[in-house]
């Protein structure tokens, strides 16, 4: 069975008590908090997400997935800890080297709290074989990060289905999740190649009914 991660990144500020409740009662799996530093990429969101998460702690018992798109990856997982994220998602690009990675990975693990790796799209999927063993879910860019509303890169699927295989053929435990572009067109694609976690925000958000969004997603 597939979950929904819905990222609030475009939810306005004044709408936010309204949609994350919305969201709650269409049943989306968790919340995806898309964390930008302005370095990592151009995109500067890290004080509303902030904002908004300590939001969702305080009024829902729905996990949140914590996706970071920043330079200093410790900083942020130290500020994100806070809000008892379920995982804590940061970039292999981030990292200035393997060694690097695993510290990440540790630390947070240390923390009490799931870890997963994500890759750009130009990053080669086997870049992260190593770290597999140590993980609990992989991101699989399939736009370039920085925004949302952009449109999925479609060789991205296949980048999920040589992971997918990976996991599979060495009997690992991971998930896999599409992030970016994922909307009732692109769903069916990613999912047969092997992500059971799809990332949704204009998909969800610009829907008047998020159930029925949420629901068709996850067939
Ligand atoms: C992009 C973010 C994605 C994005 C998803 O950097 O990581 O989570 O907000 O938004 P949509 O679904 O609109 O592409
Ligand atoms: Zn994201």
């Amino acid at each position: 069975m597939v979950e929904i991660s819905t990222s609030i990144l475009s939810v306005k500020s004044g709408e936010e008590a309204d949609v994350f409740l919305r969201l709650e009662n269409a049943k989306t799996d968790y919340y995806h908090i898309d964390v930008m530093d302005g370095k990592f990429v151009e995109n500067n969101t890290y004080s509303k997400m902030l904002e908004y998460s300590s939001y969702i702690k305080r009024i829902s018992n729905l996990p949140m997935d914590v996706h970071l798109m920043v330079e200093d990856v410790k900083q942020a997982v130290d500020d994100f800890l806070q809000i008892e994220p379920n995982i804590i998602t940061f970039h292999y690009e981030a990292c200035k080297d393997k060694s690097e990675v695993m510290e990440m990975i540790n630390y947070i693990k240390s923390n009490n709290c799931k870890v997963a790796i994500s890759v750009k799209p130009n990053t080669k999927v086997e870049e992260i074989y190593e770290f597999l063993p140590y993980i609990h879910m992989v991101l699989i860019m399939t736009v370039e990060p920085g925004k949302g509303g952009q449109t999925l890169l479609t060789d991205m699927v296949d980048k999920i289905a040589t992971l997918k295989k990976y996991i599979s053929e060495n009997n690992l435990e991971i998930d896999i999740e599409a992030d970016g572009g994922v909307n009732l067109k692109t769903a069916p694609a990613v999912k047969e190649a092997g992500a059971n976690i799809l990332v949704a925000g204009s998909a969800i958000l610009k829907a008047t009914d998020f159930r029925v969004i949420i629901d068709e997603l996850k067939k």
